[in-house]
């Protein structure tokens, strides 16, 4: 497999979120350049990011939207699905599980686990939370590759080096820590804090240029 970016794949994701956007407005076709403006890329950019994805639209028509659609799915997704765990089912844990239900058929998260009793057992959206003693089995059971990670800070490294142990390949981590993974398994973060701390930065940054009258 070729190696793809980070970056292309983020901007991929997001090129097929559009496309379901402009979908469900019945839109039929869509060029490169109205897409990037859409994206916040340029059409050089969305041309080069569509290139392994092996779609070219018509000179005339740009890109069929529902094809582009498929494309990029054929592309990035598991031809057979994916399933996926979470640790930790407190609150953040619960809000990703009620956001995720049924938003992508073919990446789902199928069981979740805590090693709160109170929670072991029930099934919140259709998934059981298992306590973490059973992370082995169940892992195994439901051939699971990936997992979310949202539990407090000073677990999360254990967590991670258990799932890792069981044959996870893939984290999302939410817990504010940076794991220590050997190199065969990719991680992504996603940290609310430090977004919220850029936003605030860059719209003070704002504020001030626009009190002195200059542009950005
Ligand atoms: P919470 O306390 O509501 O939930 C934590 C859950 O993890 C509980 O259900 C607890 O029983 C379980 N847990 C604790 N240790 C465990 C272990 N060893 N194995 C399995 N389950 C375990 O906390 P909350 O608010 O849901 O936050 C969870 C994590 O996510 C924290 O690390 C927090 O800092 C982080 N967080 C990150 C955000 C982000 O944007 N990245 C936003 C909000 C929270």
């Amino acid at each position: 497999m070729n190696s793809i970016s980070e970056k292309t794949i983020g901007r991929l994701s997001l090129y097929r979120r559009i496309l379901g956007e402009l979908a469900q407005k019945q839109t039929q076709h869509i060029y490169s350049h109205e897409l990037a403006a859409m994206a916040g890329a340029t059409a050089a950019q969305v041309r080069r990011d569509l290139m392994p994805v092996g779609y070219s639209g018509s000179p005339t028509k740009g890109y069929g939207v529902r094809d582009l659609m498929d494309s990029i799915s054929k592309f990035m997704d598991a031809p057979c699905g994916q399933s996926v765990a979470l640790v930790g089912l407190g609150n953040l844990g619960r809000a990703i599980l009620t956001y995720f239900a049924g938003r992508r058929p073919n990446l789902t998260i199928t069981v979740t686990f805590d090693n709160d009793r109170s929670r072991v057992g029930k099934a919140f959206h259709g998934c059981r939370c298992y306590h973490t003693e059973e992370l082995q089995k169940v892992i195994a059971q439901n051939n699971i590759r990936m997992a979310i990670i949202a539990v407090p800070a000073d677990h999360a490294q254990s967590v991670a080096d258990n799932l890792i142990n069981c044959g996870i390949y893939g984290l999302l981590n939410f817990a504010p820590i940076s794991l220590r993974v050997p190199g065969h398994v990719y991680v992504e973060y996603i940290d609310i804090t430090t977004s919220m701390e850029k936003a605030a930065y860059f719209t003070r940054r704002a504020i001030e240029r626009a009190k002195s009258g200059k542009s950005a």
